[in-house]
């Protein structure tokens, strides 16, 4: 993919504050830390597009960005870290359940896992939820730099067992090493491409 141009759009609690849904639209989620804002960056070939933070937690609201004026990238908030205020937290499920059930032109999610740990309860939870609402989903586990080639694979064995999945469902992926970029990119431009599905 070439990218033209990536700009910051607006970020969003309520739906009333997102933007009008004219474009197609791929939003990124994951467990809070994971990578999900530096996988952006690194599709976008930007260091500072989406602000990342070794601080779990950094991303709080639904933040829009508008790629080559043609399609939208949604950056969730992470989910399951405990430290955040509890107010906030109670937010979140909500936040992000309204805006994947009713988001019309939403064309898929891309749940991003870190390679290093076996996905849990919630990934299966979200995978279970996005396709009983017919959300296509691509799976991704990341920083595979922090680890040895043999060792990568086995843990992708090993996370796809976890969630009953074939391991060639799950993409390997570094945003410090851009392993896996190409391969993310095909298969998020066939998601755009895919004909709107009527929620
Ligand atoms: P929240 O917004 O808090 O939910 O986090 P996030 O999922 O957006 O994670 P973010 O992209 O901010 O990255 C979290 C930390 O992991 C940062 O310190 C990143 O530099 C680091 N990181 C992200 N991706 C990779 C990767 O592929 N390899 C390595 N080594 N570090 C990574
Ligand atoms: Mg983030």
């Amino acid at each position: 993919m070439i990218i033209k141009s990536a700009e910051f759009v607006t970020s969003a609690v309520r739906q009333s504050h997102y933007p009008p849904a004219s474009l197609p639209e791929i939003a990124f989620a994951g467990r809070s830390n994971v990578g999900k804002s530096s996988l952006i960056n690194t599709l976008v070939n930007r260091k500072k597009l989406v602000k990342t933070s070794s601080t779990p937690g950094r991303t709080q609201l639904i933040n829009f960005f508008m790629i080559n004026q043609s399609f939208m990238f949604v950056d969730l908030p992470g989910f399951g870290y405990a430290r955040v205020p509890k107010k906030i937290q109670k937010e979140w499920g909500p936040m992000i359940e309204t805006y994947l059930s009713t988001r019309s032109t939403l064309k898929g999610v891309v749940l991003i896992m870190d390679l290093r740990r076996i996905p849990g309860q919630q990934e299966s939870d979200l995978i279970n939820w996005l396709s009983h609402y017919g959300i296509p989903s691509l799976l991704v586990m990341t920083k595979t730099d922090k680890l040895k080639k043999s060792k990568q694979v086995l843990q992708q064995k090993q996370a796809a067992e976890a969630l009953q999945l074939n391991p060639e469902d799950l993409l390997l992926f570094s945003a410090k090493s851009r392993q896996g970029k190409d391969l993310v990119w095909e298969e998020i431009s066939k998601l755009v491409r895919e004909e709107t599905v009527l929620r």
